[in-house]
């Protein structure tokens, strides 16, 4: 097998007068003029409802409903699990190079014929701006697809067995014997994509259970991979009430493994409900990837103004629904109120707007209302309590479309709680720490979170890095030295948490797809 050559997918520029932005407003306005009616796929079947479904509004204008959308019911979810179980009979024996066509022409799908529309669905569902559509859309989700090829022929090259004469020893990555169960966020087309896309090209099955605000992009992604070549039943696409969706996929004795990305409660919940059930075939595997309280660190040698931007960019771009996205600060006393007159400087220049109007707008809505109404409790809450002092923002309103102000937050107690509890959304927290306790405020960012996702150290001095990498060891899966806490790229930073937020199996890596194969070792006498 020859090295396969991929490199990551060029995200455009979008001048305003180019063909991209012409053909990016049109397909803006398609999607924007009639509220599609989405079905259920499953075993490669359009399943329509006329009752018991849902709606998806536009974040940035809630009165806009972007699709209405079936959701499965017990029975459509057996169906799914049958269609599963019934397509992998020819789907694992496939050869590794036809599945991974299907996945490398799902990709060029995406990046050419289909990347205005899913550009245009990206950002009038999660409310992002046109670059930031591009690389989750285009970018993140067609590298997923991409990379997992190439990290699937190393592994199956990786035979560590030798063989002596008259023996031939082999090693064989079976898929899993039953089905995975995708369950994906709400903010991230490429999660939802590689949360299916990774167990499906190692010869897996997957029922796939896509979140309530990302129904438009996330079936039109499905839509391709049929296009692509994607053999039905390989992948069920089933929107609907989570809970009665995982009770039944829970109690089908094939269920084999939980892909994941969302909360952490929901994680919690959903490892206790496997852990309690003992009916399964073989021990299913849980992968997830959750929350996160992730930091940036300043250290008095930093360059201030990279530090400032990245810290503005880390904790705001998204509206700060990335999970990796920067939610705590600690800065040093000699430099912290250069840092934050001229953090506030620039804050001041951000609105909050509408991106599907100004395509390259900073800041656009939050993505549904329960984030508004979290982000809201919290600002108010912050405003009575004496230890907390909003410094910037801290304004909010719903009237048209889900807003909230990027919002800094400053904190007197080192353990306070808006230093440990995620709020996912444009609210940072800040601590000043003296000079001369550098270490003690490693310990205290390693203390005061549960979470392990990503954490930035900011400074010049080598001895600073050395110090915060060794002491922030298990405090972040993603750790940056002089960037910011968010930006991982597909096949240049594996990207993952530990401890509260997830179990590290790392997407974009060689060592998440080693959790969908099941090793067979082979031993032939001649
Ligand atoms: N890959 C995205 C990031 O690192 C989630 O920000």
């Amino acid at each position: 097998q020859a090295p396969l050559h991929i490199t990551n997918e060029p995200i455009k520029s979008f001048e305003s007068t180019s063909t991209d932005t012409v053909l990016l407003k049109k397909a803006l306005e398609k999607y924007q003029s009639k509220a599609l009616n989405i079905p259920l796929i499953i075993n490669g079947e359009k399943v329509f409802k006329d009752k018991d479904f849902g709606t998806q509004v536009n974040p940035s204008n809630h009165k806009q409903v972007l699709c209405t959308y079936a959701q499965a019911d017990a029975i459509d979810v057996q169906k799914a699990i049958d269609a599963s179980m019934d397509s992998k009979q020819r789907w694992a024996k496939m050869s590794l190079d036809e599945r991974a066509a299907i996945f490398l022409k799902a990709a060029d799908l995406i990046s050419t014929k289909y990347r205005y529309d899913m550009l245009a669905t990206t950002m009038l569902g999660q409310g992002k701006n046109v670059y930031q559509a591009e690389i989750d859309t285009i970018g993140e989700l067609a590298d997923f697809l991409r990379f997992n090829v190439k990290y699937a022929f190393e592994m199956y090259k990786q035979q560590p067995c030798e063989s002596t004469k008259g023996v031939w020893n082999r090693t064989e990555y079976r898929p899993l014997e039953g089905f995975v169960y995708a369950v994906s966020p709400f903010n991230f087309t490429a999660i939802a994509g590689n949360l299916f896309a990774a167990p499906a090209l190692l010869g897996n099955t997957c029922v796939w259970k896509p979140s309530a605000t990302a129904i438009l992009s996330n079936y039109l992604l499905m839509e391709i991979m049929l296009e692509a070549g994607l053999p039905k039943g390989v992948v069920s696409f089933i929107p609907g009430d989570a809970e009665k969706i995982t009770e039944r996929v829970l109690n089908d004795k094939n269920f084999a493994a939980l892909h994941f990305t969302g909360s952490t409660k929901v994680f919690k919940n959903l490892c206790k409900n496997i852990y309690s059930k003992s009916h399964y075939k073989e021990y299913p595997r849980i992968v997830g990837e959750t929350g996160g309280k992730n930091f940036h660190l300043v250290h008095e040698s930093c360059t201030l103004k990279h530090t400032v931007l990245s810290t503005l960019r880390g904790a705001f771009e998204y509206q700060g629904q990335k999970c990796s996205a920067t939610s705590r600060l600690y800065l040093p006393e000699s430099i912290s109120k250069e840092f934050i007159d001229m953090f506030k400087a620039y804050l001041n220049e951000i609105k909050t707007e509408d991106c599907n109007e100004n395509i390259k707008g900073f800041m656009g809505p939050v993505i549904h209302e329960q984030s508004f109404d979290k982000l809201a409790n919290a600002i108010e809450e912050a405003k009575k309590d004496p230890e907390l002092e909003i410094v910037s923002g801290g304004e909010y309103d719903k009237t048209k479309g889900f807003y909230v102000e990027p919002t800094l937050i400053r904190t007197s107690n080192p353990n306070h709680k808006f230093l440990k509890q995620e709020f996912f959304g444009p609210v940072l927290t800040y601590y000043v720490y003296p000079n001369d306790k550098f270490s003690e405020i490693c310990k205290i960012i390693d203390n005061t979170s549960d979470y392990g996702l990503t954490g930035s150290i900011f400074a010049q001095s080598r001895e600073a890095i050395l110090l915060a990498n060794e002491l922030l060891r298990y405090s972040a899966g993603n750790f940056y030295i002089n960037d910011k806490s968010t930006g991982a790229v597909v096949g240049q930073q594996s990207f993952g948490g530990s401890r509260q937020s997830g179990t590290c199996d790392k997407a974009g890596s060689g060592s998440l797809l080693t959790r969908f194969v099941s090793v067979r070792s082979i031993k032939e006498n001649f």
